[in-house]
């Protein structure tokens, strides 16, 4: 369903990083945007979406649930979809979300409100991921939905929809996932639905709620951010998705990393929780300027040399929480041990992310300790990586962070497990070799 492509990458080392680039739409607000249409009674139309394999499985979702989606092209020839929802019904068959974490827990929300029975199921890694962090709410809302598994908290997970009441619910951990699930689960409750958080996490739900008409209200009291959602349903919307800061991360660390790089990307999102590495990465030493008006970001390497280490606190984790990968590869050619504390959400994203960061830029030769809920990078000033074997663990994420890290080594990297790329950037090799020959002719 993601349209993958089998076999390993080999990544040549790079000189400087030069040129202008335009990264995937925003996967968060790509899923969320495809179920808000889906919602919505009449025609909403979409430009920017993303490209990759997760939100491939979303539309299709919305589609067997009755949505009808239509690709065409906007006045400039990009394209865009225009979605008819509105009269959602149960599917003919179990839906498949893929690799997608954000797709099942969204969905299981969404499906927990509306008046029919629903199987959510997912690829080997959803099928080991927690899901007991979304069913636990959904349940506190009447919800039936059951799990499988020993202890019932892993996908599939069958959703016999209709019923819920509003509830006020605190997140045990940062999660806009968790959030997400039980907003869409709120929209259909008999009254209002709060989430109280912590520490906030992307707050793309409530944002995209209310610029499609629903009624929601937002406050930070005692410290504590909420949010409140009341039954509704949204109206038709035109939306065009900005370009998804997670994808941007991986040019900015490799701008910072390499003497002489200047890459500008194209309309990049920065909203609640999502910037957060921009700002490490200009604590560290690079420039990067994000100019609020075109949304493009701007990077270059540090002027006076290498970056610098840095401590990533655990308030900053939930801003940056996808991009402690590509993080650790700035951390591994900074001068000095950089350390990320908190990042403990880590271990059950796609992969164990704390133990693949560590494995993976290991083989590389960078001196990495995950313990508990730290990791720590020990950098070498301008990286001088060794150029090696290895794995994506099936993590799109560790596969780009690793590629990233190629341009600084010694050597050819070769990156086992490479098709775990097309779930989210399909057009990263491309992106890569266009800034690469951008370098090369500068
Ligand atoms: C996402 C939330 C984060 C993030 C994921 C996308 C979202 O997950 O890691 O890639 O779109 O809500 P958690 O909610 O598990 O932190």
């Amino acid at each position: 369903m993601s349209g993958r492509a089998a076999g390993p990458m080999v990544v040549e080392p790079g000189g400087p990083l030069r040129g202008r680039i335009r990264v995937p739409g925003d996967k968060s607000i790509s899923h969320r945007v495809l179920m808000l249409a889906a919602l919505a009674d009449g025609q909403s139309t979409i430009g920017g979406l993303s490209d990759g394999g997760d939100v491939a499985c979303t539309r299709a979702i919305i589609e067997a649930l009755g949505a009808r989606v239509e690709a065409g092209e906007d006045p400039a020839g990009r394209p865009i979809l225009r979605i008819t929802g509105g009269e959602l019904g149960p599917a003919q068959t179990d839906l498949d979300v893929g690799n997608s974490g954000t797709g099942i827990r969204l969905l299981a929300g969404m499906l927990a409100g509306l008046e029919f029975a629903s199987t959510l199921d997912g690829d080997a890694s959803i099928r080991r991921r927690p899901m007991g962090r979304v069913l636990d709410p959904l349940r506190t809302m009447g919800a039936s939905v059951t799990g499988s598994g020993d202890d019932g908290a892993l996908a599939p997970l069958a959703i016999d929809g209709g019923g819920l009441r509003g509830i006020e619910y605190r997140l045990p951990m940062a999660s806009a996932q968790v959030k997400g699930c039980v907003l869409f689960a709120g929209l259909s409750a008999d009254g209002p639905t709060t989430v109280v958080e912590d520490r906030l996490s992307r707050a793309h739900t409530e944002e995209l709620m209310a610029a499609t008409g629903l009624d929601v209200e937002r406050s930070r009291v005692e410290g504590l951010d909420r949010v409140t959602v009341f039954p509704g349903r949204p109206v038709p919307f035109v939306h065009d998705v900005a370009g998804d800061p997670s994808q941007a991360a991986f040019w900015a660390v490799g701008a910072s990393i390499v003497a002489g790089s200047e890459v500008v990307i194209e309309n990049v999102y920065v909203g609640p929780a999502r910037s957060g590495f921009i700002a490490v990465l200009a604590r560290m030493g690079a420039d990067v300027v994000h100019d609020p008006v075109t949304g493009d970001l701007t990077v270059r390497a540090p002027s006076g040399g290498a970056l610098t280490a840095t401590t990533v606190r655990a308030d900053e984790v939930p801003g940056l929480v996808d991009e402690v990968p590509a993080l650790a590869v700035a951390a591994a050619c900074a001068d000095g041990e950089t350390v990320f504390e908190g990042v403990g959400e880590l271990r059950v994203k796609e992969s164990d992310r704390l133990a693949t960061v560590e494995s993976e830029l290991g083989r590389m030769g960078v001196e990495v300790r995950a313990e508990g809920d730290r990791l720590r990078v020990s950098g070498r000033p301008g990286g001088q990586l060794r150029g090696t074997s290895v794995d994506a663990h099936h993590d799109h994420r560790i596969a780009m962070s690793c590629a990233v890290a190629a341009l600084v080594a010694d050597g050819p990297t070769t990156i086992d497990g490479w098709d775990a790329v097309a779930t989210s950037y399909p057009t990263f090799t491309d992106h890569r070799a266009a800034l690469v020959a951008g370098g090369a002719g500068a």
